[in-house]
Parts: C-alpha cells; sequence; structure tokens
C-alpha cells in the first residue's frame, strides 16, 4: 500500500515537471500569462491550505498523543461556534478571491481582440484545417502565424467534438459540430508549437495533433505572398513525373494541390507538403520513408484514418515515386524545421 502511494506520489511530481515545462509557467502567448497568473494565486491558496490542515494535524497528533497513566477518554465536548464560523469564512473567502481572479482572467482571455488575424478551424477526425480568409489560403495540419499579431481561432468540427489545444499559447476550447467557439491567442517569439486534440474523440483521439508555426511578421508576409502566388513545381525527375502521373489518378480526389487539376477538399490540403515539419497531422516527421509507410497503410500509423491503403494497389517504386513528387510540393526559401520547439 505504501508502496503505491509513493509510486502516486512520484507520478504526481514528474506530472508537475511536465506541466512545469510544458504548460502555463512557461507561457508564450498573452492569454496563456493571465492562466499561469492565475495558477500562481491557486498553488499559493493551495500550499497555504495544505500547511494549515496538515500543520494543525500534526500539531494535534503530537499535543494530544496518549501519555502513561492517561485513563478513559479525554474531554469532550460537542461545539465551537467561533471555530466553525472561521473554518466557513476563511475557504468562503478564498473562493470569493479565486472567483473573481477567474472571472477577470476569463473576460481578459474571451475578449474579442480587434485588428485579430482569423484563421477558421475545422476540426475532422483526425486532423486540422486552418482557413485564413484574410489572406486566402488554406493549410492543413500545420497553421502558419505571425509573432506579435493576435490570433482568433474560429473553431468547428466536420463530425465529433475534439478540442484544439497548443499547450504553450492558450487553453483549450471545443471544436463542436453546427457550432462556433473560438481561441485567443498571441504568440510572442517565433517557433514551432505543438498542438493536441484535447478531447477523446475516436481510436486516433491521442494522434490527432497539429502544428502551429510562428514567424516573424516579415517572414509570415513572404511565406503568405510566396504560397498565394504559388503553383505547383513541375516534376523535375523521371520518379517525380511517374509520381505526379499516380497522384493525379489515386489521390486528387479527396487532396488538393494548388496548380494542378487536384481539387479535393476532403482530405488535407497537400500543396506544399515539402514544407511540412510533420506528416499524419503531426504524428510523423515529414521524411520520404515516413510518407511512403503513411500511403502504405494508413491505419497502422493512424487507427480509424479515413484514407484508405494503398499497400495492395501501389507498388513499392509506386509508392516512393509518390512520396519523391509530394516531398517536391515545397515554398523554396522556408526551413521550418529550424524554428525552436515549444
Ligand atoms: Cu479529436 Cu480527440
Amino acid at each position: 500500500m505504501r508502496k503505491i502511494g509513493y509510486l502516486g506520489l512520484a507520478g504526481l511530481i514528474l506530472a508537475g515537471l511536465a506541466f512545469g515545462h510544458n504548460v502555463a509557467i512557461v507561457s508564450d502567448s498573452l492569454q496563456d500569462r493571465e492562466v499561469a497568473r492565475l495558477l500562481k494565486w491557486v498553488l499559493a491558496f493551495a500550499v497555504v491550505i495544505f500547511g494549515g490542515v496538515a500543520g494543525t494535524l500534526a500539531y494535534a497528533v503530537y499535543r494530544f498523543r496518549s501519555r502513561p497513566g492517561d485513563t478513559g477518554l479525554p474531554p469532550q465536548f460537542r461545539e465551537n461556534p467561533r471555530l466553525e464560523i472561521t473554518l466557513t469564512v476563511i475557504p468562503l473567502v478564498i473562493v470569493l478571491i479565486l472567483f473573481v481572479l477567474t472571472a477577470q482572467a476569463l473576460v481578459k482571455i474571451n475578449r474579442p481582440i480587434a485588428g485579430a488575424l482569423g484563421v477558421e478551424v475545422t476540426a475532422r477526425q483526425f486532423w486540422w484545417d486552418f482557413k485564413i480568409p484574410e489572406e486566402g489560403i488554406r493549410l492543413s495540419s500545420e497553421l502558419v502565424v505571425p509573432v506579435g499579431r493576435p490570433v482568433e481561432a474560429k473553431l468547428t468540427s466536420a463530425d465529433v467534438i475534439h478540442s484544439f489545444w497548443v499547450p504553450s499559447l492558450a487553453g483549450k476550447t471545443d471544436a463542436i459540430p453546427g457550432q462556433v467557439t473560438y481561441n485567443r491567442f498571441m504568440v510572442t517569439h517565433p517557433g514551432n508549437y505543438y498542438g493536441f486534440c484535447a478531447e477523446l474523440c475516436g481510436p486516433s483521439h491521442a494522434q490527432m495533433r497539429f502544428r502551429v508555426l510562428a514567424l516573424d511578421p516579415k517572414d509570415y508576409r513572404r511565406f503568405v505572398e510566396a504560397l498565394k502566388a504559388y503553383r505547383a513545381p513541375e516534376p523535375q525527375t523521371p520518379e517525380q513525373r511517374r509520381g505526379q502521373k499516380l497522384f493525379l489518378s489515386r489521390c486528387a480526389a479527396c487532396h488538393t494541390v494548388k496548380g494542378t487539376p487536384a481539387a479535393g477538399v476532403i482530405g488535407p490540403d497537400l500543396s506544399i507538403l515539402g514544407n511540412r515539419v510533420s506528416l499524419a497531422s503531426g504524428v510523423l516527421k515529414n521524411t520520404p520513408a515516413n510518407l511512403v509507410r503513411w500511403i502504405k497503410d494508413p491505419a497502422a500509423v493512424k487507427p480509424g484514418a479515413k484514407m484508405p491503403a494503398f499497400k495492395d494497389q501501389l507498388s513499392d517504386a509506386d509508392l516512393e515515386a509518390l512520396a519523391a513528387y509530394l516531398e517536391s510540393l515545397k515554398l523554396p526559401g522556408f526551413d521550418f524545421a529550424a524554428l525552436p520547439k515549444y
């Protein structure tokens, strides 16, 4: 029993360390700073309450321990109004203080921000789609935003309830079918921020990840203009040409690649797959080998994925050609893998 207790304690400490690294405390957005401030108050009260209760208990155990020669029951009493009122008023005051602080933080976090960059986020089993109407661009699985400008993510879901969460940027917000919810954040320095789905949504809930890539405003502008003008480059090698042919016949019904006849919207936009840091919605590192592995049998990487397996339809050479073509789709001059990770 004691061992289980120690294990539990160790787990809690580890969880605390992980949280300390990942969530709220190493905060990177103005919204998250509010949550971090709140957390400090809650922790301070928790320490005081724990100290008070545990201290009183320890004192009572020591002070009123049984001594040699003690006989019968110690003195008994029934009520102590002063103690009871104190024990009611103290928690009430603490809860009221936390209520006011929480309400203030919520108002600040939920206030619409003038001049924010609007991003339409659609959650699907098991990936994320991003549209930035103001720029006229669509990105899948990896959202690119500028540093220093507030972002207003307008969330919805195409199937079940998901939850949008980038631990280092802001709290989580549910993405609900038929409804619109908002998650607001502002990134304060460039980086590659991990995002997760935080609502159990099916067999690959834990694999429903994404990235927020925050760029300097200048780099962001350059990226957006380049993407707006982007047309997929022509295949350069016989292998890429073979890959393109396969792509247009097998994949174009679900996927979009700008500048080609591929305009499907059921699956992620693959226009600049070569620039992505991850594949399969944040699950695999973006390498040709991983891309082959994914196309071969998506469900092996992500159970429940809607994309069919191609292992029986395409040879290994076909798969490699497809990967070579897709990896060639990129905007030159952007290395997102070099961004610091959060
Ligand atoms: Cu989507 Cu969990």
